[in-house]
């Protein structure tokens, strides 16, 4: 049985695909899959490891063909594969829950830190060689203890986040769909509100949903304007989470006081308008990029794969 893998993973995952006698095509060129080598690569394949640079839709599948059994996305987040379009062909979608929840939530708490802190100015300031000294009035940030966190999305990683939040002194609100456990609530006496509440109250907004339709553009010109004009908005999310044109203009108007963002609307693209402004950090979707966790997601998809192909549930289906 063949595999293709649509970009380059860490060999711990390559070595169990390998070890289960299964035959690799790895696309080993720089950045995203072109479409025109995905749709010839993937025919008669019995499983895609995917990133998420690829989109799987209709087309690839039907390119596949019938001897593909599972998707399984080098990723938490899998808003690049048409799940319906799998469903219907009875092609198993997987994903890599949990193993990069750390690695997330520590991003976006040194993204919390990095925009109240101007830290991302301050280092500019340095690496300009311009002439400074320190003074009491400096690049004065916000302090983070008894403010409120809102975090938007209270699953895995934004309940991680909420963990290391309360060890900077700061209040958790949150909204989701379901009310996060009794014993959860009670560790980090944790607030349930609607978004606009949250928006409305909070001091740091963090983005932690997936990327549906429901949650395009959750954070658009009337929500920017809802928040505090003291208020950050924090997106390690998916970049169309946010209305990034509205953001630019919340921005200029200090509407809000800043925003750090690890996701783009377009990416790799940024907006124009974000890229010269001190009071936005900008990181390159490093979200889960640790040597650790990038192991451990190749390691996870991996072994989805083999699990399907030998007949076994898989251990992480999108939508158990
Ligand atoms: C990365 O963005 C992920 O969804 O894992």
């Amino acid at each position: 049985m063949r595999v293709l893998v649509t970009g380059q993973v860490p060999d711990a995952g390559l070595a169990v695909l390998r070890d289960a006698g299964l035959q690799l095509v790895v696309w080993d060129g720089d950045g995203a899959m072109p479409r025109a080598d995905l749709l010839t690569a993937c025919s008669g394949v019995s499983a895609i490891v995917s990133l998420i640079s690829e989109r799987i839709d209709d087309e690839v599948l039907d390119a596949a063909g019938p001897t593909l059994r599972v998707v399984a996305n080098v990723a938490v987040g899998y808003n690049n594969i048409d799940v319906a379009a799998c469903a219907r062909r009875s092609v198993i979608v997987c994903n890599t829950p949990g193993v990069l929840t750390d690695a997330t939530a520590d991003l976006a708490m040194a993204l919390i830190l990095m925009v109240t802190r101007r830290l991302g100015e301050g280092e500019r300031l340095v690496r300009s060689g311009e002439p400074w000294r320190w003074n009491m009035f400096m690049m004065l940030g916000t302090g983070l203890r008894d403010r409120r966190l809102g975090i938007v999305g209270m699953g895995q990683i934004g309940t991680a986040l909420a963990r290391r939040a309360r060890a900077f002194g700061l209040s958790i609100a949150y909204s989701n769909r379901n009310a996060a456990d009794a014993a959860t609530v009670a560790e980090l006496g944790a607030v349930r509100l609607g978004l606009d509440e949250l928006l409305a109250t909070s001091d740091i907004v963090s983005l932690h949903c997936p990327y549906t339709p429901d949650t395009h553009h959750l954070v658009s010109t009337p929500q920017l304007r809802s928040m505090r004009s003291t208020a950050y908005l924090v997106n390690t999310s998916r970049g169309p989470v946010v209305d990034e044109g509205a953001l630019v203009e919340a921005l200029e108007q200090r509407e809000i006081a800043g925003a750090a963002l690890d996701v783009f609307e377009r990416e790799p693209e940024v907006h124009p308008g974000l890229m010269n402004r001190d009071d936005v950090v900008l990181i390159p979707h490093l979200g889960s990029a640790t040597v650790e966790t990038r192991n451990a997601m190749s390691l996870l998809a991996a072994r989805n794969v083999v699990a399907v192909l030998g007949g076994q549930p898989p251990l992480t289906p999108v939508g158990a």
